[in-house]
């Protein structure tokens, strides 16, 4: 790819006709920073439309987890294109999800052996959440209809997901008063927090219908990252109380903590996990809500009643299954696991200089995550546009300047990142 760092600043006529017209994610309209008309992407690197080239820090909200264009990928969509890109999953199934749901369930620890298919992570969250309220209700149990969640958690941008999410914190704090009141508690870490998410179980248990995790990190939430024994400790509770375990693993499946599922570092297995993001290797949205046996089995009955009323149209989008069986064969194929344990190293080394820096509050890094946490961000969108004239991609939130690179990146690339990010705080 050629590189042209620095150039011409024009932008192109798509953009200035099209930008007064598109309404952007998490974003006040009015103040919010010109976005980036980017072009093309290669591996690390997003080319804009200026020729500038960035290294890219997110991986696009964490999903180009083989970095973008990966060539196997490419060709298993463009031979899904040829033959059928999409069909109705209602009366049809197809080659692509089926071996996708068998090689899901294969990679999944116990009997998570149930795959539900859907098109983004909000809503494989809302579709665990109601598989959970439904489990009771087919079980003949009524007013199981909370649930224990955490704070600095994120589940998603849809009604449930937000309510399981952190609601004092979060960004939808906003909506607090409009949706379901939930138990959101301390991640049970310490003697206190451990009594109090207990004596919520205690007095509780037969309102609750599932506790709700993102294992090992909080993404969205303030990158967070927990120690294995909570999840156990989750574990323990869930079993002792009998309620049900979701793990929402749409930030940290497919290798992002260290693990190609985080559940794994704990040797935990949930009743109910969401998949999402890395998926499909970046390239289509495809989500996935996978249920132990004993969750699918509540719902197999001669009543239709007892059945699973959900089917998003675009479930199992051929297209998307193509290009998930693809990112699963690259995890086969190439040596993820062991790039992310080498960013891990380097990216350790490297953001350490930055704990002494003034304005920084913690430096910590969990598998293919880096985090500088600051005391705080006065003007976000400047500090953005920092890393930008830096030649890199980062996009810090909150407090936070954070980096999950694809684990594909180049050494020389990921110092180019960390550096920047020691260089901007320092400046
Ligand atoms: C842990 C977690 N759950 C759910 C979601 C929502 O996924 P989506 O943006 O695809 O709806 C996200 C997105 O950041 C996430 O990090």
């Amino acid at each position: 790819m050629k590189s042209k760092r620095g150039g011409g600043r024009q932008s192109a006529e798509w953009f200035e006709a099209g930008m007064p017209h598109v309404w952007l994610p998490y974003s006040q309209m009015k103040t919010a920073k010109a976005s980036l008309p980017a072009v093309r992407t290669q591996g690390s690197r997003i080319v804009l439309a200026d020729g500038r080239e960035l290294i890219d820090g997110v991986a696009s909200w964490w999903t180009a987890c083989h970095g973008y264009n990966h060539p196997h990928i490419r060709a298993a969509l463009e031979r899904q294109l040829a033959l059928m890109p999409h069909v109705m999953f209602g009366g049809l199934v197809h080659e692509p999800a089926l071996t996708l749901a068998r090689r899901l369930a294969a990679l999944l620890p116990g009997d998570l052996d149930r795959v539900f298919f859907s098109e983004s992570g909000s809503v494989a969250v809302e579709i665990a959440l109601k598989m959970a309220l439904q489990y009771w209700r087919n079980r003949g149990f009524r007013g199981r209809s909370r649930f224990i969640c955490f704070r600095g958690g994120y589940h998603g941008d849809t009604a449930g997901a937000m309510a399981v999410s952190d609601l004092e914190e979060g960004m939808h704090a906003a909506f607090r008063d409009m949706l379901p009141e939930h138990f959101i508690l301390d991640l049970p870490g310490t003697e206190s927090s451990i009594a109090t998410f207990e004596g919520v179980l205690e007095g509780y248990a037969d309102e609750i219908a599932a506790i709700v995790v993102e294992p090992l990190a909080q993404g969205a939430g303030g990158m967070k990252f927990h120690d294995p024994a909570v999840l156990t400790r989750l574990r323990q509770a869930a079993d002792r109380y009998e309620v049900l375990l979701i793990f929402d693993e749409i930030f940290t499946g497919f290798g992002r903590t260290g693990t190609l599922f985080a559940c794994e570092a704990a040797g935990v297995v949930p009743d109910i996990v969401t998949l999402s993001k890395a998926l499909t290797g970046g390239t289509l949205p495809l989500a996935a809500t996978v249920a132990r046996r004993e969750i699918f089995e509540a719902f197999w009955s001669d009543d239709p009643k007892a059945a699973l009323m959900h089917g998003p149209t675009y479930m199992a989008n051929a297209l998307a299954c193509a290009a998930a069986n693809a990112s699963l064969d690259l995890f086969e194929s190439e040596p993820r696991l062991e790039q992310v344990a080498a960013i891990s190293t380097a990216m350790s080394a490297e953001l350490e200089p930055c704990r002494g820096m003034p304005g920084v509050k913690d430096v910590r890094v969990l598998g293919a995550i880096g985090v500088v946490e600051l005391d705080r961000i006065d003007d976000i969108g400047a500090l953005r546009a920092r890393f930008v004239e830096e030649g890199a991609f980062i996009r810090p939130f909150g407090n936070v300047i954070y980096l999950t690179p694809a684990f594909t990146i180049a050494a020389d690339e990921l110092a180019l990142l960390t550096n920047v990010i020691g260089k901007v705080i320092a400046s």
